[in-house]
């Protein structure tokens, strides 16, 4: 087994990194802690990937980071180190050294070099094992070498290559102990013979000092659009989008039918749903704290989570998204949809995130995404919306068996569940969008 030379060990290497990483980690648009210094870092693992090019697994220490995240988040870095930075790199500069076993040289992100991007595909070919870096593939997916590597330039948090505009590789950031369902359930879905979900062809996970799911390799649709950006190019046009919802909605039930069949599904019982109930009632609470504006709609709010307790129990919950909305759907050319990132909502524990669930949370997720963007226009056609909504309620009972509609109170308390969430987030993030889930706040309340 290669071992690190004994310079590349952590305790080694940190007195290089650590300053490079104070400036450069917290500027990272996947870097989840903004807003709280970072007091110090610890390397989880170092292991040279290739001559020059350093895989981390780094620990971010932070003041109040939340309990169950530990001493802080921990992310993935692929650090490339050379004694001159050529000028096509110089974005990817993280910093010079100035001290420590990599004094004098310049470290920068190697995801960026399309040397190392091209090395680490052919890396990805063969299974195998690297010190505590493991590689999987599936041999009924061949991934011909050579493919030109090129990194997304798509909002979002991880980081993304595309190969030959036939694979992309997801590489994640924040890493999170465990079984990462954005491996399993695609893994799973695939083979069960879904194909509405692209399939793994390799992966990199990690078993030291724990398991986890490094990056995951899959089929490029190539010629797709997100649903995002269909529904708003649809509302510009001021066009309707039931065709597409209606698909949309199938879609969704076939993978959902999919991971029933291929998954345990379980009974909700009393207690399940009271705890289910409770978390929500908890949101709202810590929520509503740090927004007041929600304060007057939160007893209608509660009346919604309180039905959860009442008709929940001896429901079935199975596997599900768990992040569902336009944005995680992709229409291919041929004009299919496809349904990725089953990675769940990052804010939440692994643990929770892969607990059986009633699938009409991934269908309130979508429903709220259709409020969303028809929000995004003025003058505000909140008809546009409602009209998605029953088609994508329609196009899933057709492929179901099963309406969401008849499930009211779950659908009515998960969209609210949602929509505090969101409120949290715009207040947060994005101020101007407040009105947004604020106006579905208002109708959720009354209901
Ligand atoms: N299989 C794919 N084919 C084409 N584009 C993809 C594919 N998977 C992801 N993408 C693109 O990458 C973006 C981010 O992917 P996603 O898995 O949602 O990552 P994140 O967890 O960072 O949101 C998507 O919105 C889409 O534009
Ligand atoms: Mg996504």
């Amino acid at each position: 087994m290669p071992k690190a030379a004994p310079t590349l060990t952590p305790v080694a290497l940190l007195p290089s990194l650590a300053p490079l990483l104070h400036e450069w980690l917290p500027r990272q648009r996947w870097f989840a802690g903004k807003g709280r210094p970072v007091t110090g870092f610890s390397l989880v693992s170092v292991t040279e990937l290739l001559p020059g090019t350093l895989h981390l697994l780094v620990r971010a220490e932070q003041n109040g980071a939340a309990p169950e995240a530990g001493p802080g988040d921990v992310y993935q870095l692929l650090l490339g180190v050379r004694k001159v930075l050529p000028p096509p790199l110089a974005p990817a500069l993280v910093g010079h050294a100035t001290d420590g076993p990599l004094m004098g040289q310049t470290v920068y992100d190697a995801l960026q070099d399309p040397q190392v991007a091209a090395l680490l595909l052919e890396r990805l070919r063969t299974p195998g094992r690297l010190g505590p870096l493991r590689f999987g593939c599936d041999a009924d997916i061949p991934v011909p070498g050579g493919l030109a590597p090129r990194l997304l330039a798509a909002e979002q948090s991880n980081s993304s290559l595309v190969y030959g505009d036939t694979f992309i590789l997801k590489v994640f950031r924040r890493i999170h102990f465990g079984v990462n369902p954005d491996l399993e359930l695609p893994l799973v879905l695939a083979r069960h013979g879904c194909a509405r979900v692209p399939a793994p062809a390799a992966w990199i996970r990690t078993d030291r000092p724990q398991d986890a799911t490094l990056a995951v390799l899959q089929p490029y649709l190539r010629d797709s659009e997100d649903g995002w950006q269909l529904a708003l190019r649809a509302l510009a046009d001021r066009r309707g989008f039931t065709r597409e919802a209606h698909a949309l909605g199938r879609a969704t039930a076939e993978v959902h039918t999919a991971l029933a069949d291929a998954l345990p599904v379980v009974t909700l019982g009393r207690a399940q749903t009271e705890l289910l109930a409770a978390a929500m009632h908890e949101r709202l609470e810590a929520a509503a704290q740090a927004v007041p504006t929600l304060l007057p709609y939160v007893p209608g709010l509660r009346a919604a989570f309180d039905a959860v307790t009442r008709v929940a129990a001896s429901r079935p919950a199975q596997r599900v998204h768990g992040d569902l909305h336009l944005g995680q759907t992709l229409r291919t050319g041929g004009g299919d949809w496809a349904v990725i990132d089953f990675e769940g909502e990052p804010a939440r524990p692994l643990a929770e995130r892969r607990r059986p669930q009633p699938p009409v949370r991934d269908v309130a997720g979508m429903l709220r995404s259709f409020d969303y963007a028809a929000r995004t226009q003025l003058p505000w056609r909140p008809e546009w919306a409602e009209s998605c909504r029953d088609a994508y309620c329609s196009g899933y009972a057709e492929a179901a068996g099963t309406d969401p509609r008849d499930e009211p109170e779950l659908l009515r308390a998960y969209e609210t569940d949602k929509a505090v969430y969101e409120v949290l987030y715009e207040a947060r993030h994005r101020p101007d969008w407040l009105a947004v889930p604020m106006a579905a706040v208002r109708r959720l309340a009354q209901d």
